[in-house]
């Protein structure tokens, strides 16, 4: 089973192939070998919540949200596009979104992402370059590369929906 067929996504070249290349060998597996509705399992019951457990429950992902949106703000690369978000909103909305994602005891109450990023006229270069923003705050809290990679899995497939561009 190929990368691209796990992402079930129609451009291949993208987040996945970045992410199985930045991961380790058994983070690739745990990826890649990830039925079609694992790896588009945004919205699935998570089996466990061991991703929420490892990026250290409520608090954890909390601090991990605030960082992530600092990288962000602070990202020559996308940091236009957040001129006018409302911040405190979005981090909310993100600490309800990882956490049910990551198998945590929380439900995303926000806008479904294709209506919420519509008219951001958002580039892959731009998806890519939040995800690694994501990447390096949970790196920075010392969130195993394994549960990284479960996360980053559980967005990807929101590409298709995110970027317009
Ligand atoms: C996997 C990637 C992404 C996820 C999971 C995500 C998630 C979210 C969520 C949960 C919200 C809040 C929804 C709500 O208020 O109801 C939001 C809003 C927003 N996102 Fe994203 N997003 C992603 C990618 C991006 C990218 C790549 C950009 C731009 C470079 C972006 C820009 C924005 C902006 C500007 C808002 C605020 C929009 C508004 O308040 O009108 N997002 N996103």
């Amino acid at each position: 089973m190929s990368t691209t067929r796990i992402a079930g996504l129609a451009a291949p070249k993208h987040i996945l192939g970045k992410l199985c290349l930045a991961a380790n060998a058994v983070a690739v597996l745990a990826i890649c070998i990830m039925p079609v509705q694992a790896a588009e399992g945004a919205n699935e019951a998570p089996v466990s919540d061991a991703v929420f457990q490892a990026m250290g429950g409520r608090e954890g992902l909390k601090a991990i949200v605030d960082d992530f949106l600092n990288l962000v703000v602070a990202d020559d690369r996308i940091k236009q596009q957040f001129a006018d978000a409302d911040m405190p909103h979005l981090a909310m909305r993100l600490n309800e979104q990882f956490c049910e994602l990551s198998g945590g005891p929380c439900k995303y109450g926000g806008k479904d992402m294709k209506t919420i990023h519509a008219d951001l006229h958002i580039t892959n270069a731009q998806f890519n370059a939040l995800a690694e923003d994501l990447q390096l705050a949970m790196e920075r809290h010392h969130v195993p590369a394994r549960e990284q990679n479960k996360l980053l899995a559980k967005l990807a497939p929101m590409q298709r929906s995110i970027v317009t561009k």
